[in-house]
């Protein structure tokens, strides 16, 4: 579908504007979808809307749009992602067309009479138009999972074969699915679970990273339990998952999906960087370089609060031990007694440097808190990593990151 020049000069013209009532204006949307579709209530992340996160997150994607309506590609990238994320969600293109309806009455109401008939005209179009593109990648995500052996897309349902406690706060669920085969994954890449309790009002819909290594009987998600602090209140998923889901319990699972995985071409030295939960793709990552008999030099770096909330220690070093090729280090941020012989600290330049012989060449993966991701990025650009060797997975809606200074 191609834009027509009007259709461009005014989204240009209006861009300004819409930047300015941006949050208001998908904060007035969200409120309209939810009043006028409250089944999209299980679709969305209600927790998000309350953080008012989300609503930042699609004002800046339109935004993004209207900077790049005459040259898509250069939004290819984000479209990825964002088309990643909706496919792992299911998300179907009627559903574009409720929000669509939605999105432009907000504009409507937000800007009242300066909302003209051919601004109006021009934004139905322009958002038409990107979601066309997102449609289209989503039919050929859909397309390729249903065309592998086996295929499937939506959710299926999966039994819990069995849940182990990983660290004080992470519990892993083992997943194999009631009927049919898995779908095969990118080590790095995630899925969707849908989780309702009697006392959820909705389906909580929650992407969990595959932590273990593809081509395994199972899936297995790790859950580190989101304790509440002040007027934040527990988190709903993963309280439920490790209070309420239990061996033998069956759950709706989404298809593997998401951007970040590991790039097998490559024959670089590799820097594995997690910081707490964030340790899952990663680990997917290590434990497929090991299962594949990988030559690559590895280095595993991990940070965690202390050696109580450290989880898959084990496993890392025993990996070590038996590779050559493995490296692994880990740094603590609190300061137990018996957590005296481990390195203190965060992640900082001076450590990446000091561990990793060929930094500068290396590829460096990693996701952890935004802290952590802040840390890592900030230690990357100091060492003059370039762009095109620095990959990662944040575990929220990925406008904080765009956030994170430089
Ligand atoms: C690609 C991806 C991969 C992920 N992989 C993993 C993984 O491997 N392991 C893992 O543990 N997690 C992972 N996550 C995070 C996971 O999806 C959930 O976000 C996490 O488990 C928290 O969900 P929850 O339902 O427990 O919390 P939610 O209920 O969603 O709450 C999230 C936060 O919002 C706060 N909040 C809720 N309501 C309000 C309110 N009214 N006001 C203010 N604050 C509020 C809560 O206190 C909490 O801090 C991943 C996320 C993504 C996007
Ligand atoms: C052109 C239209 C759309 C745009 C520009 C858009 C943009 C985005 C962006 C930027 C994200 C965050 C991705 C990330 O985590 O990095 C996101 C997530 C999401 N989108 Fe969309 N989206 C669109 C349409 C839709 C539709 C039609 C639906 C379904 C009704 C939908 C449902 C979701 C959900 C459920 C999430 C996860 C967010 C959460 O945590 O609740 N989106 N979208």
């Amino acid at each position: 579908m191609s834009v027509n020049q009007k259709t461009i000069d005014i989204v240009k013209a209006t861009a300004p504007v819409i930047q300015e009532h941006g949050v208001a204006i998908t904060s007035h949307f969200y409120k309209l979808m939810f009043q006028h579709n409250p089944e999209l209530k299980n679709v969305f992340n209600m927790a998000h809307q309350a953080e008012g996160t989300q609503p930042k997150v699609l004002a800046g994607a339109i935004l993004g749009y209207a900077t790049y309506i005459d040259n898509l590609p250069m939004l290819s990238a984000a479209v990825e992602r964002i088309a990643q994320k909706h496919a792992s969600l299911s998300i179907q293109p009627a559903q574009y067309t409720i929000v669509g309806k939605h999105l432009i009455q907000a504009i409507k109401d937000v800007l009242g009479e300066a909302a003209t008939p051919d601004i109006i005209e021009a934004w139905t179009d322009a958002y038409g138009i990107l979601a066309s593109v997102f449609v289209k990648r989503e039919g050929d995500i859909y397309n390729e999972k249903i065309n592998e052996d086996g295929g499937w897309v939506g959710f299926r349902d999966f039994t819990v074969t069995k849940k182990t406690e990983e660290s004080d706060e992470i519990t892993s669920f083992y997943l194999q699915p009631v009927s049919g085969q898995l779908l095969q994954y990118n080590p790095g890449q995630y899925i969707a679970v849908k989780l309702k309790g009697e006392e959820h009002s909705h389906v909580n819909m929650r992407n969990y990273s595959l932590s273990d290594a593809p081509g395994k009987e199972y899936y297995r998600i790790s859950v580190k339990r989101e304790v509440g602090q002040g007027d934040k209140p527990n988190g709903i998923g993963s309280n439920f998952l490790h209070d309420h889901v239990l061996e033998g319990d069956i759950i709706e699972v989404g298809i593997p999906a998401g951007d970040f995985y590991l790039n097998e071409k490559s024959n670089k030295d590799i820097v594995l960087l997690s910081g707490g939960v964030g340790v899952t793709p990663m680990l997917s990552m290590l434990e497929h370089l090991v299962a594949t008999h990988s030559t690559r030099k590895i280095n595993w770096i991990h940070a965690a609060k202390s050696s109580k909330s450290h989880a898959f220690k084990s496993e890392v070093n025993e990996l070590t031990r038996t590779h050559s090729n493995i490296s692994s280090t880990y740094i603590y941020s609190d300061n137990l007694p018996e957590d005296k012989m481990e390195r203190k600290g965060l992640v900082d330049a001076a450590l990446i440097a000091e561990l990793v012989e060929n930094y500068s060449e290396a590829e460096y993966y990693f996701c952890g808190p935004k802290p952590f991701m802040k840390a890592v990025l900030n230690a990357l650009t100091v060492l003059g990593v370039k762009e095109g060797q620095i990959n990662f997975e944040f575990f929220g809606p990925s406008e904080e990151l765009t956030t994170v200074e430089h």
